[in-house]
């Protein structure tokens, strides 16, 4: 479906990073707890499916030094040095409540380079803006470990608008560039179009990088009335309509009916990118990650978006 030489590069705010307009989340790669890695699927599966992605031009990955308490980083890592080629990584700081001043975030940033092996992660990202310390508090940390050449670029996680604000200007106070909000964004959950959030970055030049784009698996098509989806992720997001849900789901299928049979996740990861965000679904298979490769190369037209938006009001 897709090829290498299809995959757009966008900039990642305004760094002079280019990262490929889709990316790939890894917290799958290394977690058991949430995602059943060591139970349902293992190293073999994931292996083949950063293959696929590699192969596919896809090579924006985005993991965390919480995703598997550290095992997403190690299992990213070393595959990244076995593969040899470049690729773009963002890793993130989780603002423990024990974390309270800015240096923990070298401390930390240390720990995650030495899991991934190697010199510089791409791009470093706050994972939620917790209280108690304050936004500047934690800008004032990426920008030492920019400073320090431990990072490229600094972006945050889970920010609202007025937030975003916030972290732009104390970045832009130390001449550093805001290079993205990672926030949940997909047909499901459309919150970053209605809280403003989308217009914000756009104004301030910051990517919006969509996570849980296929809403865990649920506009695959694959979760419906009589397979419901089950444990902790059902609770997590609540109980979904399945009438509501089957019926996007054929909507889905018949727009990707009129772009060569299209599946319903790779309809739903286009309309992420017609909104102007990276989507970056996770995969726990090489069968998954072909399926989402094919997401680009192609897009939807401007009514099959308007009817996707209607349908998800
Ligand atoms: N910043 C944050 O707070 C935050 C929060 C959540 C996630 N993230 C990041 O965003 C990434 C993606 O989000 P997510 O993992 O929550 O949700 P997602 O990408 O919407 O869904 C991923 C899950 O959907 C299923 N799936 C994926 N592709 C499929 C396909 N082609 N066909 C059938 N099933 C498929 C797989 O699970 P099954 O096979 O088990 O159904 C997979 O684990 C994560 O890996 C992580 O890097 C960040």
């Amino acid at each position: 479906m897709a090829d290498a030489g299809k995959v757009r590069r966008v900039p990642l705010g305004a760094t002079g990073i280019e990262i490929p307009e889709l990316g790939v989340g890894v917290w799958q790669w290394g977690d058991a707890s949430f995602w059943g890695y060591g139970r349902e699927y293992g190293a073999a599966e994931i292996r083949a499916a950063f293959d696929v992605c590699m192969a596919r031009g896809l090579d924006f990955f985005d993991t965390a030094e919480v995703y598997g308490t550290g095992a997403s980083e190690r299992n990213l890592g070393a595959f990244l040095r076995d593969d040899g080629r470049p690729a773009i990584v963002a890793s993130k700081f989780f603002p423990y409540p024990w974390r309270v001043r800015s240096p923990s975030i070298l401390a930390a940033a240390r720990a995650s380079l030495q899991r991934l092996g190697l010199e510089k992660i791409d791009l470093y990202q706050i994972h939620w803006p917790y209280p108690p310390r304050s936004v500047e508090t934690w800008m004032e940390g990426l920008a030492a470990a920019v400073g320090q050449g431990m990072i490229r670029a600094a972006g945050v996680s889970n920010y609202g608008p007025a937030q975003t604000r916030r972290a732009h200007t104390a970045l832009a106070r130390r001449g550093l560039p805001l290079a993205s909000n990672q926030v949940r964004f997909s047909l499901l959950d459309r919150k970053p179009e209605r809280s403003g959030l989308l217009e914000v970055c756009r104004e301030l030049k910051v990517t919006v990088i969509a996570y849980s784009p296929l809403a865990q698996g649920l506009l695959t098509g694959k979760y419906t009335r009589l397979h419901p989806m089950r444990g902790l992720r059902s609770a997590r997001l609540g109980a979904p309509s399945y009438s509501q849900l089957d019926r996007l789901v054929d909507l889905l299928r018949e727009i990707g009916s009129g772009h060569e049979g299209r599946t319903p996740a790779q309809v739903a990861l286009n309309w992420v990118l017609c909104k102007g965000a990276v989507p970056i679904p996770g995969a726990k298979t090489a069968q998954q990650a072909e399926e989402n490769a094919g997401a680009v190369g192609w897009r939807l037209t401007p009514d099959e978006v308007g009817a996707l938006d209607r349908a998800t009001a």
